[in-house]
């Protein structure tokens, strides 16, 4: 029989300087400055270049890993740590153990190694950073405890033992990674006041949307980011009111108008379920799969009678797709049925389904959310576009005018002023800035909106911070439009200055992804052609210190080999390890297959004022 046919299969592997799914920081990139930093990011199709794996979110394993580092760095992974890390034959280095029992998708996957320090935040969680954040990060994000306790009720028991939150290096490209047991964040989340902490409460929910019910590939990944989305929130609501909750969740509304209009109301890729045939995952991301998929189930939840009554559902929607993959025909089909047999047949069967999963677009429904925290935003940006800086002195105030908004609020302020179609003159943004002290804030938030409004007034002298913060930071969501604003602004020569800098100076490949999903969106007409993409590998001594170091064994017990993946064919080659050729059983592509990648070269600008 086929199942007493069992072999164990060992494969002898060696990751390159060049995989993507790694940045190698030198010591001079951490805040530190004494020890080298590694981490990695391997969502959404990374792994492959980490480890020899079947690199689709359908398959799931267990994994233990064995991690020899100098002595001085701490790692971590995304699992349990299995006792204290042991000497190893070398006396300079440490050997360090990780056992994650429960089965994940190799996007999963992660490691730090760091010189990093810990501060208990509860029970089950502490946060982990250089020492220089550590207060700062143990402030900010007081609450995890809470939030986990709120999860709990809302999907059930956190099962994966500890909730750790690591917080990166700036050039960490997303806000959150939820790699189990160990959430990464980005630094810009610190401020102090916990602002930004709604980003843990996200990343907390994916404990159970995303982590235990996973998306079977990328084309359902509402099915993370919607539900997760969508659950936050409650989160959110639960814990600082109601109004929170809707404030956030029109925030969202408003962010899917300006992603479908970027985008374009057609374009297949605003569909909730879409086709990745071919397609890189990070190409099609947007807010389209979390804030449509958010809205969608808002909307679901009001028809089958509220809150009480979806959230039974959705309690035991998460206990029965554990440790599964699933598509959104799944969630549909289960969906139906449960209602069905409770009584709600009449009220689910207008569903317009093939309206809200598989047309482009806005939702055919908007929701009604709550204003009340939104009216001051708007009614402040009123005031600044009604101002004439030429026939009237500035009117405005700091303590009276943003007294009484809490920081969300002030940011939300500002996306008012960048999206409002009265001018914004230098004279106006001046003054903005200098009343409300814009460049001076502590949260990134603020800082980066006041770089996009400088950009759009096109203040020259504020040209060196929108560089600088583009070169400090890595975090897509902050660089990617302030790219798009140079580019749109004739500080174009600037911008290409810029783009040379990081083909030229030995990035990270990590970094270069982003760098990458950029130029690709700003159709950069920049001379890539003969030019490679790879970044000239940096082989100074961190580099062999730390890539010579630290030797990775990560064994995955339980790769689920060969039942649902034909073709898999593992190719070892100098970038890391690729699979080709790889086909789902259930007919659907293994999405992302890109061997060797490649950017499509853009053809030429055909103004040549705004090309680079
Ligand atoms: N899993 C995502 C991050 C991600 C998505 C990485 C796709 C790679 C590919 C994470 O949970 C996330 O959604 N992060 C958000 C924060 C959230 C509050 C919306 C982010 O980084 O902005
Ligand atoms: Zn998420």
């Amino acid at each position: 029989k086929l199942e007493d046919l069992k072999a164990k299969i060992i494969i002898e592997y060696e990751t390159a300087p060049s995989a993507e799914s790694l940045q190698w920081l030198t010591k001079e990139q951490t805040h530190g400055k004494e020890y080298p930093y590694l981490f990695s990011q391997c969502q959404a199709i990374h792994a492959r270049s980490l480890l020899p794996c079947q690199d689709t979110p359908f398959v799931k394993t267990t994994y233990t890993a064995k991690v020899s580092a100098p002595r001085e760095l701490t790692v971590l992974m995304s699992a349990l740590q299995v006792g204290e890390p042991k000497p190893s034959a070398d006396p300079l280095y440490l050997t360090h153990e990780f056992n994650q029992k429960i089965a994940i998708p190799s996007y999963l996957i992660a490691i730090v190694a760091g010189n990093i320090q810990s501060k208990e935040l509860g029970p089950r969680s502490r946060v982990w950073s250089e020492r220089a954040f550590l207060e700062l990060a143990a402030t900010d994000f007081a609450d995890t405890e809470q939030m986990l306790a709120t999860a709990e009720k809302i999907c059930g028991d956190y099962v994966w033992g500890r909730y750790d939150i690591l917080v990166l290096p700036p050039s960490f490209p997303y806000g959150g990674m939820e790699n189990p047991c160990l959430t990464f964040v980005t630094p810009t989340l610190l401020t102090g006041d916990k602002s930004l902490a709604d980003v843990i409460a996200h990343e907390i929910t994916h404990s159970w949307t995303g982590n235990l019910v996973t998306n079977k590939n990328f084309e359902h990944f509402w099915l993370n980011e919607g539900f997760t989305r969508f659950i936050e929130r409650k989160i959110v609501g639960r814990l600082g009111g109601e109004a929170r909750r809707q404030f956030s969740s029109h925030l969202g509304w408003s962010e899917l108008i300006d992603c479908v209009k970027a985008l374009g109301p057609n374009n297949p890729l605003t569909q909730l379920v879409v086709d990745l045939r071919g397609v890189d995952p990070e190409d099609a991301f947007s807010r389209v799969p979390y804030e449509k998929g958010s809205n969608f189930l808002y909307f679901l939840e009001q028809k089958v009678g509220g809150a009480e009554i979806f959230e039974r559902f959705l309690k035991i929607y998460i206990a029965d797709f554990a440790h599964k993959s699933i598509d959104t025909e799944v969630f549909k089909t289960y969906f139906i049925d449960y209602f069905s047999r409770t009584g709600k047949h009449i009220e689910i069967s207008d569903i317009d389904w093939d309206s809200w999963l598989l047309t482009p677009g806005m939702p055919i429904i908007k929701p009604d959310y709550d204003t009340s925290l939104l009216d001051p935003c708007i009614a402040l940006k009123d005031r600044w576009d009604a101002w004439d800086p030429e026939k009237e002195p500035c009117p405005f105030e700091l303590k009276k005018d943003l007294g009484n908004l809490d920081p969300n609020q002030i940011v939300e302020f500002l996306n008012q002023l960048i999206a409002s179609e009265e001018p914004f003159t230098p004279a106006k943004a001046q003054a903005l800035n200098s009343t409300y002290k814009l460049k001076d804030s502590v949260n990134t938030e603020i800082l980066f909106r006041w770089i996009r409004l400088a950009c759009k007034a096109e203040l020259a002298d504020e040209l060196p911070l929108a560089l600088d913060f583009v070169t400090k930071h890595g975090r897509m969501k902050f660089i990617q439009p302030i790219y798009r604003d140079l580019h749109k602004w004739e500080a174009a020569p600037l911008l290409r200055q810029q783009l040379k800098y990081f083909l030229s100076h030995g990035r990270s490949p990590g970094e270069m992804i982003a760098f990458g999903i950029i130029q690709r969106r700003l159709h950069a007409d920049i001379e890539i052609q003969g030019m490679s993409i790879q970044p000239e590998i940096n082989t100074s001594k961190f580099q062999s210190y730390l890539q010579e170091s630290i030797s990775l064994v990560i064994s995955c017990w339980s790769w689920q080999l060969f039942p649902d993946i034909v073709n898999s064919n593992c190719v070892l080659c100098k970038n890391g390890i690729l699979f080709e050729g790889s086909v789902a059983t259930d007919g659907q592509p293994y999405n992302g297959m890109l061997s060797p990648k490649t950017i499509p070269v853009p053809p030429p600008d055909p103004n040549p004022t705004r090309s680079l």
